[in-house]
């Protein structure tokens, strides 16, 4: 009798299935949506290194971005050197912190890549974007931040910055994300706005 009760206590624990109440989940925050919602622009680094592992997992997610035609005209510079660090903050007004970051990946775009019309000139800017997007989400989700700092569409960032690079003509450098571990000042904002949402019903 005993043993026959002990049977069901162990069968209740361990084989009774999961509560289906227990395994709703809410649609509206999972892991990724956390992600995105937590993402900034970090600008401010601790002295902790950034390892060669934690960035090619950045350049993984960054080129599982969506591209037009599947094109993937992306090129990925990751600095760590401070002293070219050092010239790309001299050419950049805005990114002036990238000496501090651990690195700087410098996201490029071939823009001859699949253009066979002149409405397509931009759309390794596009593409090129959407893997920027990747890679600070990525940044996020693995406890480093970045910020996107502008180069294109500065004509004089551009050169600078291929200049330092030494860049071929058709490659484009979009941006400069310096990457980092957060010091911890900088926190999300909140940009939602309702009026900004237009239902077609
Ligand atoms: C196209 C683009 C260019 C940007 N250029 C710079 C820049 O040169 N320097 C900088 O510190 N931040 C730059 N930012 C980051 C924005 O300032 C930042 O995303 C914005 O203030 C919103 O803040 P959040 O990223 O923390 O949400 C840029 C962002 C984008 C998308």
């Amino acid at each position: 009798m005993k043993l026959y009760s002990i049977a069901w206590v162990l069968f209740f624990i361990l084989l009774m299935p999961f509560p289906v109440w227990a395994q709703t989940t809410d649609i509206t925050m999972n892991e990724t949506l956390k992600t995105i919602h937590k993402r900034k622009s970090v600008r401010t680094f601790s002295e902790k290194e950034v390892s060669k592992a934690e960035i090619e997992a950045l350049m993984k997610a960054a080129m599982c971005a969506p591209s037009s035609k599947n094109n993937q005209p992306w090129s990925f510079y990751i600095i760590r050197n401070k002293d070219v660090m050092q010239k790309l903050a001299n050419a950049l007004p805005y990114a002036k912190m990238l000496p501090k970051a651990s690195a700087v990946i410098i996201v490029c775009g071939d823009s001859t890549k699949g253009v066979s019309e002149p409405d397509q000139a931009f759309n390794w800017a596009l593409d090129c974007s959407a893997a920027s997007q990747n890679l600070l989400l990525a940044a996020e989700s693995i406890g480093l931040g970045a910020t996107w700092t502008g180069v294109f569409p500065y004509k004089k960032r551009i050169r600078a910055v291929r200049d330092v690079l030494q860049l071929p003509e058709n490659v484009i450098p979009l941006n400069a994300i310096p990457i980092g571990y957060p010091a911890g000042n900088e926190k999300p904002k909140d940009k939602f706005k309702p009026e900004s949402v237009n239902w077609i019903d």
